[in-house]
């Protein structure tokens, strides 16, 4: 199967550096093919123009090739950290222009765009690894942790991808070595079972 997986975090030596490394590692060993897209290194533009707007809007061929990848994987990954309880800006714009109509929902015939659309993404699950400074319990109550509703409803819920395993891994800022290697481990096993070897997804 062919996985995809989406970085998002402007330092090469952070640890969602680490963690995109172990979800390539752990698809890779389990035989699938794997693209990695770290959007910082290729300087992905996150503004969707006017000129997109349309479902059958021509795209530039760069973008075309990351709306390619997402339509042909079937199995997800993203990996960012927590910022203000949101995505980066610059992942923020790869679903904007990437996760777009015709590529990852439709409307059905005769809906003029306001009622539920119809997920298109042939991946059957995506995994979402993100990372924090806040300890768990405050981000769930203070703030409601909305990353896991952005993923599992707002984006991949809406885009027919129904089984979207979350792990958030924290507090970074005063974690050691053996904590961060432990993580790093747990998602390399998140990864492997979620897109077990010869599976679709
Ligand atoms: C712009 C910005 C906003 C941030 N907002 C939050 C936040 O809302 N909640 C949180 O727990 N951490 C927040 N952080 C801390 C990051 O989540 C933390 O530095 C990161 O998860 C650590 O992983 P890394 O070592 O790979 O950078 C923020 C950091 C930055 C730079």
């Amino acid at each position: 199967m062919n996985v995809l997986v989406v970085l998002a975090h402007p330092d090469p030596s952070s640890f969602n550096h680490a963690l995109s490394g172990a979800a390539v590692r752990a698809a890779r060993a389990q035989g699938h093919a794997v693209v990695l897209r770290d959007l910082h290194a290729e300087g992905f533009d996150p503004i969707l123009p006017a000129a997109e707007l349309r479902k059958d809007a021509p795209l530039p061929p760069a973008l075309r090739r990351h709306c390619d990848e997402l339509a042909g994987a079937d199995g997800i990954v993203v990996v960012h950290p927590n910022w203000w309880g949101q995505p980066p800006a610059i992942l923020k714009g790869w679903v904007d222009r990437v996760v777009r109509p015709g590529v990852a929902y439709e409307f059905r015939e005769g809906d003029g765009g306001e009622g539920v659309p119809v997920g298109l993404l042939r991946a059957r699950a995506a995994v979402v690894l993100n990372t924090s400074n806040t300890p768990a319990q405050r981000e769930r109550d203070a703030f409601g942790d909305p990353l896991e509703s952005i993923w599992k409803r707002c984006v991949f819920g809406l885009c027919g991808v129904d089984d979207v395993r979350r792990r958030t891994y924290g507090v970074v800022v005063t974690s050691t070595p053996a904590e961060r290697a432990a993580w790093l481990a747990d998602a390399f096993e998140l990864v492997s079972g979620a897109f077990p070897a010869g599976s679709r997804a």
